[in-house]
């Protein structure tokens, strides 16, 4: 049974992207009742009219709704007067200070990390054709190969000769390729000391490393994972570093698969890593002739979306197109977009962006600040 010590825990993941701490911290949240399964939650925000409202706001009904037992998520908003407000102010700025060289990855970042239980059943194709996607549309994207061991990203994206480098702060520069900035480990491994240096790492700690010392740009909108498959130690160590971070499950028509990535769920929620989406892949073949084949089965997808009760963003046929993009690096939605796989990845990338909207560029904080000088300057006249 989820108490009202369970929804505190999970909305911790919960953060205000721009004061990079989260709402149970900030002491936004007022109040939590559970009554026979419809969750209630008091929220202050520093002002009612808050542009980040709806974004926070959505954020708390998907995590309190992924935990067992609740049927309805409600969130009363109310706003802080000018001393709560510079209370939070002061949490919020406390706490970045400690975070400074925690993770490079800016608050405001959304993080969309691509996972499934099971090998192979295309979700590197799919972080690179939606990173690819998001880019198109216009945000700034960030894409990191977490297949440490496996990576596939740098020949998806043609850039298997090229290497990282080092900034003047020594940290990493992501690579800029296909209007994305990619980092992978496969643009590190011909560098002897760099071979050694990630060896024996546990995934987790690459992780962290590829977090810590990569220069990600403080503006990306999105930064999209390519998990590796059927791992818990590397979706644990990203809801720790990443509170953000949500997850899309990929999964292929078939049953089997879908049990798997039922798994993946499960962990997911346990770590308070939520799954945002459910994207199909492999969804059967249709000839020129328009006669379909359901190679792998059918119905997959709906149904773990069903289970998990999240959207089924989109069913991506098999397509030759697929694997010769991936092959030459030349992802699908770029140099084949009409191609049917193509649109239904664009489909799938346009839902993401409603679903996970990036940070409203503009922000609270700006007149959080100002309404914290003019209190502080009238505390000052008042005391003068
Ligand atoms: N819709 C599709 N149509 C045709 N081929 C596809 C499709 N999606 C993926 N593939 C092919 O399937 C293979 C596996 O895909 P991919 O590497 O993206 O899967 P993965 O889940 O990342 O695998 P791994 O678990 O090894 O990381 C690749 O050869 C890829 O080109
Ligand atoms: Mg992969």
């Amino acid at each position: 049974m989820t108490t009202a010590t369970d929804i505190e825990t999970a909305l911790r993941a919960v953060v205000d992207p721009e004061l990079g701490a989260d709402v149970v911290e900030l002491g936004m949240v007022r109040g939590i009742d559970l009554d026979a399964g419809v969750a209630t939650i008091r929220l202050a925000l520093t002002i009612a009219s808050c542009p980040l409202r709806a974004q926070i706001e959505g954020d708390v009904v998907r995590k309190v709704a992924a935990l067992p037992d609740i049927e309805t998520v409600e969130v009363r908003v109310t706003a802080m007067s000018p001393e709560e407000r510079s209370a939070l102010m002061g949490v919020a700025r406390r706490k970045a200070r400690e975070q400074a060289g925690d993770t490079m990855v800016s608050p405001s970042t959304r993080v969309i990390a691509v996972g499934s239980g099971k090998g192979g059943v295309g979700k590197s194709s799919l972080s690179v054709n939606l990173a690819v996607a998001l880019a198109a549309a216009g945000h700034r994207v960030g894409l990191l190969d977490a297949d440490i061991w496996g990576f596939s990203i740098p020949r998806m994206l043609g850039a298997t000769g090229a290497r990282l480098e080092a900034g003047p702060d020594r940290k990493i520069v992501p690579l800029e390729v296909g209007g994305v900035q990619m980092v992978s480990t496969g643009l590190l491994l011909d560098d002897e000391d760099r071979a050694l240096m990630w060896r024996g790492l546990m995934l987790s700690k690459a992780l962290e490393q590829f977090l810590r010392d990569v220069a990600w740009d403080p503006a990306l909108d999105y930064l999209v994972l390519d998990l590796p498959p059927g791992t818990g130690d590397v979706q644990m160590a990203l809801a720790r570093l990443l509170p953000q971070a949500e997850l899309v499950v990929v999964t292929t028509p078939q049953k089997a698969a879908q049990k798997v990535a039922m798994r993946v769920a499960d962990m997911a929620r346990r770590s308070y890593l939520p799954v945002v989406a459910v994207i199909e892949n492999m969804s059967g073949f249709t000839t020129e002739e328009g006669r379909h084949y359901a190679l792998f089965g059918e119905g997959g997808g709906r149904a773990l979306a069903d289970e998990l009760g999240v959207p089924l963003l989109a069913r991506v046929p098999l397509d030759p197109f697929v694997v010769e993009g991936g092959d030459g690096g030349h992802p699908v939605v770029a140099a084949h977009p009409e191609a049917p796989s193509a649109r239904a990845i664009l489909a799938a990338a346009a839902r993401l962006q409603e679903l996970i909207p990036p940070a409203a560029a503009e922000t609270c904080t700006a007149r959080v600040e100002l309404l914290v000088q003019q209190l502080a300057k009238r505390e000052g006249r008042a005391e003068g």
